[in-house]
């Protein structure tokens, strides 16, 4: 039966989803960041970091998808899924293909205006953010604008899921702790193309802010 979340469509098919993804990193490989969409192994470990009865989920850098197929097999509903990509070409395809998904061609970076201009957050804050993005070559700036951005609209023990092609969390130590927050190191997808790691941000809770910082 046809799955009324997507079109089925000859643009869905694996092979042309590469060679649209394939293109745009020609287009401007430093903000596509892979040379092709996540492997199933990788998509897997990224899913299973989701907190236990997620419903609220945010998605940033969607590219073609593949997370977002994902998170709606894993139960999350498509009005409970914003998804924020900033390639014009890609969030045209992903509009086609998830048309019940709330998905926006913006900027990860005003992720909470996005959200607010949505309406997405009028119904609660998100339980996870998800983000496909290559925050590791990112300037520091950066990074730190787009995980604040990220945490403003998650719960207080809501988390960011970010995978990174290097052995280290993509986010360093100093920027961490600047924004009170602990990085746990989730499965390695050895299979993924490159091979990557899946980090779990979560804010440190305030008493141990208060043991490190007195
Ligand atoms: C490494 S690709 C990941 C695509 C997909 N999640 C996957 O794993 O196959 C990064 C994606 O993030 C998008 N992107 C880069 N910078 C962005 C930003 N500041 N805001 C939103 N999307 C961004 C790119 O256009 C690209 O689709």
């Amino acid at each position: 039966m046809a799955d009324p979340q997507r079109t089925p469509s000859s643009a869905g098919k694996p092979g042309s989803q590469a060679w649209l993804f394939f293109r745009q990193w020609l287009k401007n490989p430093l903000r596509i960041a892979a040379l092709s969409p996540s492997g199933q192994q990788l998509t897997g470990l990224m899913i299973s970091e989701l907190p236990q009865r997620a419903s609220r989920v945010v998605e940033l850098g969607a590219g073609t998808g593949v997370f977002t197929h994902a998170l709606l097999d894993a139960g999350i509903p498509p009005d409970k899924l914003l998804v924020v990509e900033l390639n014009a070409e890609l969030h045209a395809y992903l509009h086609e293909q998830f048309p019940l998904v709330r998905v926006v061609n913006g900027n990860a970076t005003e992720l909470k205006d996005i959200a607010t201009r949505d309406g997405f957050l009028t119904t609660g804050l998100a339980d996870a953010v998800v983000s496909g993005l290559g925050l590791l070559s990112l300037p520091r700036a950066l990074q730190k604008s787009i995980v604040e951005a990220a945490f403003s609209v998650l719960k207080p023990e809501g988390c960011l899921i970010q995978f990174t092609y290097g052995p280290k969390s993509p986010l360093p130590p100093d920027l961490l702790a600047e924004l009170g927050l602990s990085a746990r190191r989730g499965g390695f997808a050895w299979r993924n193309v490159p091979p990557a790691s899946v980090f779990v941000f979560t804010r440190v809770r305030s008493e141990q802010l208060r043991a490190v910082r007195s």
